[in-house]
């Protein structure tokens, strides 16, 4: 796979960069929420400029029915004008067609230019060949910063791509790579990994992959549940995958000395109450378990806190943590990350909760060695599946 210093300075000299980027950023009434995605696009955009090249940025936003305006990614390219203040960043409102090539032709050699949200057009999902020519006839280099949104095969994260001579992956996708790929194949020891959040299926190509190479596993969240069931203890009314049961048990009985499950919770009869009650051990009848105990955040804290010069890897808040009431296990977590941080650890989080969890905890990003901008994508990779983005550059 190539990346953009694999490129000669003169061969982006007036070309034209087609780059996929993932700008699938939290947007309500024109606002973004957190724009970590939009951030870590930057260096590989500045890189462009710099070496005076034309950026058409390519994205998707969220999954639209059709045209809808609430899908624009025009506030995108508002908050990319306040960042890159000495570029041009202009928006227009296709993504392909005449009017995009007269826009693209009267761009500055260094301007950037965004395009309309892509899944606006249904032939992206489905990797159309004549909408990949169309997006392709663009540009004469293709770039993919989009990690996050490579085991889509569609029409920007693979068939335009085939159709370009050079296709390069960007900082943020090359990093994202090297991280990854050190968790999957050779983590430094000790390496521990914290899983937490409600979906167990999402995670279990993952944790198939990492459980055996793993010294210790600690499990919050909802996930939780799943497992303590599996040991037959009571959980209450509290979430539990059955589908998966089986697959945990199975787990247990193969990794049960590694893992380590929550020893005391915070209950309470609804995600809505703000009542809540401790318990140890097991989950009363009615009861919904939704954070980690004050016993289980000690030791885990103590547990992740003491991964002196390993690799931790934490995926999916350790309860309800939207709720403050529910979110102490969480914070307490993401201050261990930082704690084991400073003291030497490489710390990779991912998915977009964990990331979210991370800020409410007021731990910064760099505090982390690593924030993943992926949720499926990083799953995925860590899984060992197929990634069609990833793939086509090769
Ligand atoms: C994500 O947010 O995980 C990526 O942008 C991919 O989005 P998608 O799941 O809608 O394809």
């Amino acid at each position: 796979m190539k990346f953009l210093l694999d490129l000669d300075d003169k061969e982006y000299e007036g070309k034209t960069a087609l780059v996929r980027v993932d700008f699938n950023v939290n947007i309500k009434n024109g606002y973004i929420g957190e724009d970590y995605r939009i951030r870590m696009s930057i260096p590989t955009i500045e890189y462009l400029i710099k070496r005076n090249c034309k950026v058409i940025l390519i994205s998707h936003l969220g999954r639209p029915i059709g045209n809808d305006i609430n899908y624009s990614l025009r506030p995108v390219a508002n908050r990319l004008s306040e960042i890159l203040t000495k570029t041009q960043v202009r928006f227009i409102n296709n993504s392909i067609g005449n009017e995009v090539e007269k826009e693209i032709k009267r761009l500055p050699s260094d301007g950037v230019l965004l395009l309309e949200n892509l899944r606006f057009y249904k032939e992206e999902e489905l990797n159309d060949p004549e909408f990949s020519k169309k997006l392709a006839s663009l540009a004469d280099i293709y770039i993919n910063d989009a990690f996050s949104t490579s085991h889509r095969k569609h029409s920007s994260t693979y068939g335009a791509s085939t159709l370009f001579d050079i296709r390069l992956g960007g900082f943020n996708l090359k990093k994202e790579i090297e991280y990854l790929t050190m968790i999957k194949e050779n983590p430094i020891r000790p390496f521990m990994i914290v899983i937490g959040g409600v979906k167990i299926k999402d995670k279990i190509g993952a944790l198939e992959n990492l459980l055996p190479k793993a010294d210790k596993v600690l499990i919050g969240g909802a996930a939780a549940y799943t497992f303590l069931k599996s040991k037959g203890l009571k959980t209450g009314n509290s979430i539990i995958d059955y589908d998966h049961l089986k697959w945990v048990g199975h787990s247990l009985e193969k990794y049960g000395e590694k893992i380590l499950l929550p020893s005391d919770h915070i209950v309470s009869s609804s995600t809505e109450s703000t009542n809540t009650i401790y318990c140890k051990n097991e989950i009363p009848e009615d009861m919904i378990g939704l954070d980690i105990g004050t016993e289980t955040i000690q030791n885990y804290s103590n547990q992740i806190g003491s991964n002196r010069k390993g690799t931790v890897f934490w995926n999916g808040p350790m309860g309800f943590f939207e709720k403050d009431v529910f979110s102490n296990g969480t914070i307490n977590i993401a201050k261990s990350m930082a704690l084991t941080y400073w003291r030497g650890s490489k710390t990779l989080i991912g998915g977009g909760d964990t990331l979210e969890a991370m800020k409410k905890a007021g731990v910064l990003e760099n505090e982390v060695s690593h924030v993943s901008t992926g949720g499926g994508a990083t799953l995925r990779y860590l899984a060992g599946d197929k990634m069609p983005g990833l793939l086509v550059l090769k």
